[in-house]
């Protein structure tokens, strides 16, 4: 079956004075931005508190991809689901009740999404497969842009892709994406693709969009 494949921008490394403006440089090629909220207690960084990402969400000219960096993610999570984002992710390390919280996310109108740190096995989560619309296998540790991609990761990429089997359940890497990795994060069984520093650093971002997207669909 063809996988249909998905760039999804993250504007951590990107201008912080003007988001809005940023994600409009990169919206007629992207299929969502990725929206890193950190808080400072899950990893060592601190990007928005819920104002200001509710601020960036309200006036985004993509559909929102929120990945959530924090620690109460049970709680938190339905709220980014309540307000508009399209796809809410979840890291399983800071959450208490992964189903419910996952059902919680779809009940409020976005795609649920699952993430692993790269020391986490997915395994434990195959029997949650059906509550999940998106896997987030991360291919650096979260907390920073521009880290180098764990290759290594990929074996775990190919698990996941057998857990998820038939389902339209999307397959996203985050960390380190860049025209130098995203074939071989392809042919692992990656469709969905964070690129934060490779897409906001070039010269052209919307260029870079566009790049990535053909070398990923022409390994897939
Ligand atoms: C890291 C974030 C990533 C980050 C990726 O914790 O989750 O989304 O922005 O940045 P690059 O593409 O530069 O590795
Ligand atoms: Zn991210």
């Amino acid at each position: 079956m063809p996988r249909e494949i998905r760039i999804t921008p993250s504007i951590l490394n990107a201008n912080f004075d003007d988001l809005t403006g940023e994600i409009r440089r990169i919206a007629a090629v992207s299929d969502l931005v990725h929206l890193d909220v950190m808080d400072n207690i899950f990893v060592p960084n601190f990007t928005f508190d819920f104002a200001a990402a509710s601020e960036i969400i309200k006036e985004s000219a993509l559909p929102v991809d929120a990945h959530l960096m924090v620690a109460d993610a049970d709680t938190i999570a339905p709220q980014y689901a309540e307000i508009g984002c399209a796809s809410v992710t979840l890291h399983v390390e800071a959450t208490k009740n992964v189903p419910a919280t996952l059902r919680a996310i779809r009940s409020a109108g976005a795609r649920a999404g699952l993430a692993v740190k790269p020391g986490t096995d997915i395994s434990d989560y195959a029997d949650v497969v059906d509550l999940v619309d998106m896997f987030l296998i991360m291919t650096v540790e979260p907390g920073f842009g521009g880290q180098s991609f764990m290759k290594e990761m990929m074996e775990k990429v190919t698990k996941t892709r057998k857990i998820i089997g038939d389902r339209p359940i999307w397959l996203q890497v985050d960390g380190g994406i860049s025209p130098e990795t995203i074939e071989i994060a392809t042919e692992a069984g990656a469709d969905t693709f964070v690129a934060g520093s490779a897409v906001f650093r070039a010269p052209d971002p919307a260029q870079m969009v566009v790049t990535l997207r053909a070398l990923a669909n022409a390994v897939k």
